[in-house]
């Protein structure tokens, strides 16, 4: 590789990096988006003139046209679904792309691999065993984010478990490891093509047996998960293909994956075995977590006349969304009540949990979505310490995310878990539309409160009638 495409590469790397950071804020992130597309053009421009520089090409006739249409193909469909996909539809599309990153970077091994099985090119373990990690770990994000992306979908949301899962998905592990340890030392002939056919098989197969028993409100957490082991595939393959900013783009996306699946995990207090093997949403465990404390008490609901009453007399509200708000599509509603509100004076936060809802920003993305500005938006760690001078905490379709029983109740699944102090404003007013429990189908004591009130209904239909009884008083 020329120096002057390495010094190119390294330019690339940065523009990687400075995307990143910029996607840290809601404020800067657009820019960051197009910072790292600006990087990827430069790199696929760069690569295009060095093709000649790198192993892959030699003995292949490059088709430029082919590759031209295929990036064009790639451009469309993916402008197409950028604008048409719903925002609650988002965690899908990232389970797709991120799938077909991993599936591209087990085909591009794969190819190489084979190609030097068939003599084509010198076998050195040096190549040869990247070239297995990829096809391993691409085909296996491929077709566990395909499951993921189904799981979303609706379909077979529940774990899907049986006796001996973990034991059998262990022993198909274990022949993966196995055929790969074998190839590494006999990557040519027929028995190698054998062999690796089989063990790309198996690890299409093990992508599916590792997500199924797996609930469908932990795919997130899956799909981030999935998404460090595609760039680790794109990293491998760079290694074998000597390209450098595969190498880069590849670790950036496989550590900042790790990152937010460890973050996730956190928030959640859960350790990551615990989302992979817990089968967490089947039904057992937490769901009677809380209740026995509970007996004899009650809920005290409120109407939205009372509510509004409350909220326009307040000095400061918080308002907690969660995954509520999303379901009920309500952040237009949000944005309006919390614009009258302003308008009479009272001071108008939101606090928002890194896990409230159902994918990592969820919150983030819906409120920047009715165009709430930034300022108006608080972390969790950020309102917690003022929360005891809050005069009304009004919690939109927020359950696990303000349970105390994370704070109070040691035998609790959640206890630990960081939640936003609701329960220490003056008042509170809890949006939902029954008692129905949180994604962690536990009881919330926040509920039964002295301090707490339940507006049920439709968030959306009752924050239309807290706006209008805010603006009839
Ligand atoms: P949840 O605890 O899941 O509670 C949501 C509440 O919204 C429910 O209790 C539900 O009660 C209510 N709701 C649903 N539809 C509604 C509607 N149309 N109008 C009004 N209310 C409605 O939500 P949360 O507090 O946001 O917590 C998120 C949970 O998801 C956490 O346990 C978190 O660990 C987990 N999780 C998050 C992520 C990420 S990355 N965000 C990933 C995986 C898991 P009703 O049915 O009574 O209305």
């Amino acid at each position: 590789m020329s120096s002057t495409i390495a010094l190119i590469f390294i330019g690339v790397a940065v523009l990687f990096i400075i995307g990143i950071k910029f996607l840290s804020s809601p404020k800067t992130a657009r820019y960051g988006n197009l910072v790292a597309a600006f990087g990827m053009l430069v790199a696929l421009l760069a690569l295009h003139k060095t093709t000649g520089d790198y192993v892959w090409s030699q003995g292949w006739n490059l088709n430029y046209t082919l590759i031209a249409i295929g990036t064009v193909i790639g451009l469309i469909i993916g402008a197409i679904g950028a604008y048409s996909v719903k925002m609650t539809a988002m965690p899908q599309m990232v389970a797709m792309f991120n799938g077909l990153g991993g599936g591209a970077a087990a085909l591009v091994a794969s190819l190489e691999f084979l190609r030097r099985a068939h003599g084509l090119e010198d076998v050195a373990a040096s190549i040869t065993v990247p070239m297995l990690f990829a096809t391993l770990i691409g085909s296996l994000s491929f077709s566990g984010s395909i499951i993921a992306y189904l799981k979303l979908e609706g379909k077979f949301e529940k774990p899907h478990t049986f006796p001996g899962q973990n034991f059998l998905n262990g022993l198909i592990l274990l022949v993966i490891l196995g055929l790969g340890g074998w190839l590494t030392f006999n990557a040519t002939g027929g028995n190698a093509v054998t062999a690796f056919i089989v063990m790309f098989s198996l690890a299409l197969f093990f992508g599916i047996a590792m997500v199924m028993p797996i609930g469908g409100a932990d795919m997130p957490v899956v799909i981030s998960l999935l998404n460090s082991f595609t760039g680790l595939a794109v990293a491998a393959d760079g290694f074998a293909i000597n390209n450098l900013a595969m190498v880069v783009a590849g670790t950036l996306v496989g550590s900042s994956g790790t990152l937010l699946t460890l973050l996730m995990c956190k928030a959640m207090n859960r350790p990551v075995t615990n989302v992979l093997f817990g089968a967490f949403g089947s039904g057992g465990g937490g769901s009677q977590a809380g209740a026995d404390d509970l007996a004899g008490k009650s809920v005290k609901p409120i109407q939205a006349d009372e509510a509004a009453l409350l909220l326009a007399y307040a000095q400061r509200v918080v308002v907690v969304p969660g995954y509520g708000m999303a379901v009920a599509q309500a952040q237009h509603q949000v944005r309006e009540l919390s614009d009258e509100l302003g308008k009479r004076g009272v001071e108008v936060q939101f606090a928002i949990h890194p896990v409230a809802g159902r994918m990592p920003g969820h919150m983030n993305v819906l409120l920047a979505e009715a165009n709430v500005p930034y300022d108006q938006l608080y972390e969790m760690e950020a309102i917690n310490p003022s929360m005891d001078r809050v005069d009304v905490c009004l919690v939109i379709g927020a359950n696990d995310v303000v349970n105390p029983a994370a704070r109070e109740e040691k035998s609790s699944p959640i206890y630990g878990m960081p939640i936003i102090e609701a329960d220490h404003a003056k008042t509170v007013i809890v949006m939902k539309r029954s008692m129905a429990k949180g994604f962690a189908g536990i009881e919330n004591h926040l509920f039964y409160k002295d301090n707490t009130r339940m507006l049920f209904g439709d968030a959306k239909a009752s924050l239309n009638a807290l706006i209008a009884a805010v603006k009839a008083g």
